[in-house]
């Protein structure tokens, strides 16, 4: 109520100021320097409503004049502190063709528009909406959750889906599109393959709890590979051209649904993902995990102690020879396009890096303040190659302070040691690197 007599006594205040007499309707202020129509709406559109309208995951739609108005000093607040939009990556550290952040300009007008209090100016003023084009080329293949499924755990509903992989034949995975059933409740979707000889291991563990899917948090709990990402707002995601994921006949595939019902009761969903498909392709791309290869993290390697609120882990190594001696002799490089990093609850923060044989340093991915709400792929804009060599870091911080632990079961838990491991309270520190390999003919 107090927010809408403030409304009011601003709207009457900014009215009287410009010499429009007393506001019965909201002021158009079509003069202002800047205006909703003519100015926010555009970088609201592409930036916000994405996320925030009716029936999506932002608390309340944002997509029109009224309500961009009603929230501008929430908004403010969120701008300011680079919360919303949700992006995680830090521009410091390498620029990304899929960036949804604001860049330095929209900040700036959003800022100043709040600042001289939100002037709606006239819709004939809006420009027109560029067409971006947003999805597949294609969808050759669309595989959905088995059944809709209500969330049975509060907050958070980890679940992993078995789904059959169709095709009777070797078949590459060119891009997808994730399409969130219940927007208000889906929180990220992690799709795996599962090669044909663990399937059965796969379908064991499927079939020992009730009701449809099973139980997961770190991932399907069996060798699986990455096939791709996805977190609220995000769109489509093309492979690079003439590269692809290759799946085999026999195959399943695991969509693994992040569920939280913080902002909603629980509601069915029935989340789906297409697939654009390629019989060939030029260079196959690999979705590599990449963590504490040599073995040191598996078990009781990555020891978080219990209470510490700083706790680090560094791995590094010369990735190109470790592919080489292990299966591909004729390897020369790797060029890594897209990448990502995956940590549990108490992540802080993660970096990947590169290290160059000359000793100089390439930032590839540093997300400064680790979300496990918001995960996905960051696709770089110039594709970094690594020979020889050169070495691959990653870097990982904790909180395991009391202050820190997650709510489980309505309760604050209490500190543990913490380690490497799949489970809601274990931890990871695991980069995911989308990758071609270079070969000498
Ligand atoms: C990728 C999805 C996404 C995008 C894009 C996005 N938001 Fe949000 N927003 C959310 C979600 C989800 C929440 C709920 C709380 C949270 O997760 O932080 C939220 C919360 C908010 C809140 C806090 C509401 C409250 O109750 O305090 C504000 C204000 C907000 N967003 C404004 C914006 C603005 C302004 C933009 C564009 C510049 C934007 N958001 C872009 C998803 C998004």
């Amino acid at each position: 109520m107090r927010a809408t007599a403030w409304t009011f006594l601003t709207l009457v205040w900014v009215g009287s100021w410009l010499g429009c007499g007393p506001a019965t309707d909201p002021p158009k202020q079509q003069t202002a320097e800047l205006t909703y129509y003519r100015d926010i709406k555009p970088i609201m559109d592409a930036k916000c409503a994405n996320c925030h309208t009716q029936d999506n995951i932002g608390p309340m739609p944002l997509n029109n004049y009224e309500m961009a108005h009603k929230f501008r000093d929430f908004s403010k607040l969120q701008i300011e502190q680079n919360k919303m939009p949700p992006w995680k990556g830090n521009d410091q550290c390498n620029e990304y063709t899929n960036n949804i952040a604001l860049t330095a300009e929209e900040r700036q007008k959003l800022l100043r528009w709040i600042e001289i209090g939100s002037p709606q100016g006239d819709p004939k003023d809006t420009p027109p909406t560029q067409t971006k084009s947003s999805g597949l080329e294609k969808a050759d293949l669309t595989l959905t959750l088995p059944v809709a499924y209500v969330p049975t755990k509060t907050p958070d509903d980890y679940r992993c889906f078995v789904v059959d992989w169709p095709q009777t034949s070797t078949t590459y995975i060119t891009g997808y599109h994730v399409k969130a059933g219940n927007r208000k409740i889906a929180h990220h979707l992690i799709a795996y393959v599962v090669a044909p000889k663990e399937v059965p291991k796969l379908l064991d563990l499927d079939s020992k709890e009730e009701g449809p899917g099973y139980t997961c948090f770190g991932g399907p709990k069996v060798n699986a590979g990455w096939v791709g990402a996805w977190a609220p707002g995000g769109g489509a995601q093309l492979y690079p051209k003439g590269t692809g994921i290759k799946i085999e006949p026999g195959s399943k595939i695991v969509l693994q649904m992040h569920y939280n019902v913080l902002q909603s009761n629980p509601e069915p969903d029935q989340s789906k993902i297409e697939f654009q498909l390629a019989d060939k392709v030029e260079k196959e791309g690999l979705l590599v995990p990449y963590s504490n290869i040599l073995g040191g993290w598996n078990g009781k390697g990555m020891e978080i102690p219990a209470g510490q609120s700083d706790v680090k882990h560094e791995f590094k190594a010369d990735i190109v020879s470790l592919l080489k001696a292990r299966s591909a002799p004729k390897l020369e490089s790797i060029t890594i396009h897209s990448v990502t990093l995956h940590l549990h609850l108490l992540g802080k923060s993660a970096q990947l890096y590169v290290k160059r044989s000359n000793a100089k340093e390439d930032c590839v991915l540093d997300i400064p303040k680790w979300d496990f709400n918001w995960q996905y792929m960051y696709d770089l804009k110039t594709p970094i190659t690594l020979k020889v060599g050169d070495e691959l870091g990653i870097v990982c911080r904790w909180d395991n302070s009391p202050e820190n632990q997650p709510i489980i079961d309505g309760k604050r838990a209490i500190p543990q040691n913490v380690y490497w491991g799949d489970g809601t309270r274990d931890e990871m520190c695991l980069g995911v690197v989308y990758l071609t390999y270079n070969t000498t003919p």
